[in-house]
């Protein structure tokens, strides 16, 4: 699969400048996750020296302290890698001292460390390029779900949206990485729609509606047959549940819905809003607003309704390029 395809995201994003900030690609988002998790591990390794070194002050003899010392190497080399081993390796050889009879201590610690840190980076780097592909296919497969640069936009701007709203309620990391890719990844399931179904321009038959009402199901099986992608696969089964418990495929009610899926839900449904669709055009910003605010308590958690609202009031959120911002009309 060509992972290049998961960096495209930004070819058919909606240009930048009036309508808002710069859409994030893919690779963007796992880029900001993995500085936040080195920073994580370049912290810990800190502490853990740290913590060795305060042993001398409690009396622990130097040939322990020495061997105490491996085991800070390995650990720090498979936190940070080559580069934070060494400088494990050499801390922890200043913390040790000079030993009578053991003065090549420090070199062997140079070697443990470069040895357990080339071979974690390399295990790392192996498991971030499955996990390149793995996101390449779906990323493909939810493109392919539904025809259309329109149905493509659509995702990707709900994946930004999505962003912004998770960081504004305080996600991080993973969290908020998970997120993104739920939202890029939403209507995955509808790969199994039908396409007289999906592009219909009337109103659906009860009998299309529960085939359609699948996807959500669908979709988070899909995603879900990964460890990897387990959150994201929660996030998109729920993006159809409603506050009120009267969503779908679970009906679960309020909070028992993951938080991935609420905001989906607000993110989703304002994005269908303010786009066109083949069934009917997009409503006014005004129009979409209050159909938002309508929707609070019932649809939507009031206070995700409240701080999206406050995004959009800031520019912070795409639209379809037929909008201008709140406060520019
Ligand atoms: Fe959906
Ligand atoms: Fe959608």
């Amino acid at each position: 699969m060509d992972s290049t395809r998961i960096e495209d995201s930004r070819a058919v994003a909606v240009p930048t400048g009036k309508n808002g900030p710069e859409m994030k690609g893919s690779r963007d988002v796992l880029r900001e996750a993995k500085s936040s998790r080195n920073v994580f591990r370049w912290l810990l390794c800190a502490l853990l020296l740290l913590a060795f070194a305060l042993l001398q002050h409690f009396g622990v003899s130097a040939g322990t302290l020495m061997q105490v010392g491996y085991l800070v190497v390995v650990v720090g080399a498979l936190l940070t890698g080559p580069a934070g081993g060494a400088v494990a390796a050499l801390t922890a050889a200043a913390v040790v001292g000079p030993l009578p009879g053991a003065n090549s201590h420090p070199l062997i610690y140079l070697a443990v460390a470069l040895a357990a840190g080339l071979a974690m980076d390399s295990f790392r780097r192996r498991l971030r390029e499955q996990e390149q592909a793995q996101l390449a296919t779906l990323v493909k497969l939810a493109q392919d779900a539904e025809p259309g640069d329109e149905a493509r936009a659509h995702c990707e701007r709900v994946a930004h949206n999505a962003w912004e709203l998770g960081a504004a309620m305080g996600l991080r990391g993973k969290e908020l990485e998970d997120l993104y890719l739920a939202g890029l990844l939403h209507d995955i399931g509808k790969v199994s729609v039908p396409r007289d179904i999906l592009q219909k321009p009337d109103d659906l038959t009860l009998e299309e509606f529960l085939v359609m009402r699948r996807h959500a199901r669908l979709g988070e099986n899909l995603l879900g047959t990964t460890k990897r992608f387990g959150n994201v696969a929660k996030g998109i089964g729920a993006h159809h549940e409603r506050w009120d418990g009267s969503g779908y495929p679970a009906g679960l009610k309020g909070t028992q819905i993951p938080l991935a899926g609420r905001i989906l839900a607000v993110v989703d449904v304002f994005e269908a809003l303010t786009s066109d669709r083949p069934y009917r055009m997009a409503y006014k910003l005004d129009d979409a607003v209050a159909k938002l605010r309508e929707g609070a308590g019932t649809q939507f958690e009031p206070q995700l309704v409240e701080r999206y609202l406050e995004l959009v009031e800031r520019g912070r959120i795409r639209m379809d390029g037929n909008h201008t911002w709140a406060g520019q009309e």
